[in-house]
Parts: structure tokens; C-alpha cells; sequence
């Protein structure tokens, strides 16, 4: 059993993809790490992450980079979002998270381009998104509460662009697929978008 999880940033569809793998019993990979990895590589090693041929190099990184908590900082997001639009550098991921969909017992995947390209034949797939008011509003929570001092507007700016720069890339755009479900949490607290993501997962299977 495959389940695709897509969306944009701060939807809420990592913590959704974490539900349902602990729900279905089922192992997870967050995709946005491999991606977050490559351009804190490329920032570690003083390669361009807009040059396709440098971001390629920063592919062969170690595994324990993955567990990095500093992965999860906006800088390195921003960076990320660069690195991923080389048609280089996602080949590079591609098999990784191809060998990771189609282990044996099945598997949960989230990222940009889960259910349109590294898992076509999933067998359930969700597109979760939010306005992009709600989005920053809980990016704008989460980074007082970890004592960054940031403006909503700044945010807000900032996850427009992410937005642009990943659904206006030629390579893998992040897109709905046709047979995606369509998982909307402007309105939802995490508890309820969770509960209708287990509905509609069940519904799919
Ligand atoms: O999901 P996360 O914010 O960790 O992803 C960081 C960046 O990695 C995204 O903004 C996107 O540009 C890129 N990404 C991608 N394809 C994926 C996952 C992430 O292009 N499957």
C-alpha cells in the first residue's frame, strides 16, 4: 500500500503524513529532506545552488545529514526550493525515494511530486493545501514559539514566493494530480484535518 501526500509548505501535509504512517503502520519519508540536505550541502561545501552542475555534486551526501535538526530551518527550506528545480538534482533523489515507495509492505511518501512522479501507481493520494493566510499564520506560531522574531507579512511574502518557485518549475512542478483527493485545512484545526485524511485514505483504498 503506497500513499502520496502532497502539497505546499506548511499545509499541514508533513504532520498529516505522519498520522497516517503511524495510523496504517507504515513507514515514512519526507521528501522535502532530501531536497533540504542537497542545499545544506551545497551551502556546507560553498557550491551555487542555482548552478545545476554544483547543486548535482551536493546529491552525495551522507545519510546522517537527514537527521540533522538544522535541516529544518527556513534558510535551509529556501535553499532547497533552489537545488529542486535542476532536472539534475531530482534524478539524483528520483531511485532513492522510487526504492522507498516500492519496498515490500508499502509505504508513506510526502513531498511536491509524490503522486505525479515518483509514485504514479499510488493507491491513495492526497493534495493538501491551505490559503496562504493560514499557512503563515502557523509558520508565524511555530517561529515565535521557538523565539525567532519574524512578521507575519514577512512570512506570508516568503511562502508566496516558495509557492511561485515550486509550482512555476518546469521539472516536476508541485501539482495535483487528477486522482489526488483534495484535503483543504485553511479551516481545520491538525486534529480534524487528520480525521479527514484517515477518511479519505480509507475511502480510497
Ligand atoms: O517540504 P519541505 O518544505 O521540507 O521541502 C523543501 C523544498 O524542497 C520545497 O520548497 C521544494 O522546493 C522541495 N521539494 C521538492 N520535491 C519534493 C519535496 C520537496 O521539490 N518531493
Amino acid at each position: 500500500m503506497i500513499i502520496a501526500v502532497d502539497g505546499p509548505t506548511a499545509s499541514g501535509k508533513g504532520t498529516i503524513a505522519r498520522a497516517l504512517a503511524a495510523h496504517y503502520r507504515l513507514p515514512l519519508l519526507d521528501t522535502g529532506l532530501l531536497y533540504r540536505a542537497v542545499g545544506a550541502q551545497c551551502a556546507a561545501l560553498g557550491l551555487d545552488p542555482d548552478a545545476e552542475d554544483e547543486a548535482a555534486r551536493a546529491t552525495d551526501f551522507a545519510d546522517r545529514l537527514l537527521t540533522d535538526p538544522a535541516l529544518r530551518s527556513e534558510d535551509v527550506g529556501g535553499l532547497a526550493s533552489r537545488v529542486s528545480k535542476h532536472p539534475a538534482v531530482r534524478a539524483a533523489l528520483l531511485k532513492r525515494q522510487q526504492d522507498f515507495a516500492n519496498q515490500s509492505g508499502g509505504a508513506v511518501l510526502d513531498g511536491r511530486d509524490i503522486g505525479t512522479v515518483i509514485a504514479p501507481h499510488a493507491d491513495a493520494k492526497l493534495f493538501v493545501t491551505a490559503s496562504v493566510a493560514a499557512r503563515a499564520a502557523r509558520r508565524h506560531a511555530e517561529m515565535l514559539g521557538r523565539g525567532e522574531d519574524v512578521t507575519l507579512a514577512a512570512i506570508a511574502a516568503d511562502l508566496a514566493a516558495r509557492d511561485a518557485r515550486d509550482s512555476g518549475r518546469a521539472t516536476a512542478p508541485l501539482t495535483r494530480a487528477d486522482d489526488a483527493l483534495l484535503l483543504d485545512t485553511s479551516d481545520l484545526t491538525i486534529e480534524r484535518a487528520v480525521e479527514q485524511a484517515i477518511v479519505l485514505v480509507d475511502e480510497a483504498l
